[in-house]
């Protein structure tokens, strides 16, 4: 199921079938004959639309949120993140299946994939709105690298996909938010609310199974964590971070701030 997703190219359809595939997975959860977890094969890369093009992040032109232009922009980069992190935790529950994890670790993934889902779908029906849609704009390449780094590492790949990546949208929406609240754009407000209240679960998701994994080896997660970071992320975190709801996903701050390009504050040493 989540290989079929991830070789589905077209958004709306691939968000359809992880959406219906997702309902299949709780469906048969709560009938008591749950869905088998195997082993799958999945693809190196996802497959994706023909558009939009993809472009190396400093060749994506960047617009002032002042205008409805680069407004757009800004929905249309959030729409590539929402595919992209659909695929992502489709990813994970295929690229790992030789772990054996407790059903939960599938649980919270296949949630999680759903509501990626419906973020894109929320967010391309805002972008059709504005009289734009998804591939109208260049978007990042090289958003799939955290994926082909951490490949063979699924600890690697919950330190920096759900704890470094989407805690980076912790950090960023509420000023986005703010972008469209002054620009009058209440169904993209309500939208990005959304989108911000559930990636706290995506997060609290990737440092609960972290530090699962890091019991099962007898490893200290926070030592654990900062070595994964230093080898998969390219580049200094960047502050300023979100604290509260950092902390509320379940990711203190001795954890991040280490990592981050300025002298952590006291309270982070
Ligand atoms: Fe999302
Ligand atoms: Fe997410």
């Amino acid at each position: 199921m989540a290989v079929e997703v991830l070789t589905t190219a077209d958004g709306r359809a691939k968000t359809a079938l992880s959406r219906r595939h997702a309902a299949a997975w709780f469906a048969a959860r709560a009938a008591g004959t749950p869905i088998p977890v195997g082993t799958a094969n999945p693809p190196m890369q996802p497959a994706r639309p023909a558009q939009p093009e993809l472009l190396d992040p400093r060749d994506v032109p960047r617009r002032r949120p002042g205008s409805v232009q680069g407004r757009t922009a800004i929905l249309h980069a959030v729409a590539h993140i929402e595919l992209n992190a659909v695929d992502l935790h489709w990813d994970i529950i295929a690229r790992f299946g030789h772990i054996p994890m407790p059903p939960g670790f599938y649980d919270d993934w296949v949630k999680s994939a759903d509501e990626e889902s419906k973020h894109y779908n929320l967010v391309c029906d805002c972008l059709e709105a504005m009289g734009s849609h998804y591939g109208a704009l260049p978007a990042h390449a090289g958003m799939w690298r955290a994926a082909e780094d951490t490949a063979a590492d699924i600890l690697g790949r919950l330190a920096v996909v759900p704890m470094v990546l989407e805690a980076r949208g912790l950090d960023v929406t509420p000023g986005m938010i703010e972008v469209f609240r002054k620009a009058g754009q209440q169904d993209v407000v309500d939208a990005l609310g959304v989108i911000y209240a559930e990636e706290v679960g995506h997060v609290a998701y990737g440092s609960k199974w972290f530090h699962f994994l890091c019991g099962r080896h007898d490893l200290d997660p926070k030592d654990q964590f900062h070595a994964l970071v230093k080898r998969y992320f390219h580049g200094a975190l960047k502050p300023p971070f979100n604290e509260e709801k950092r902390a509320e996903a379940g990711l203190p701050p001795d954890f991040y701030w280490p990592l981050a390009d300025e002298t952590p504050p006291r309270h982070a040493r």
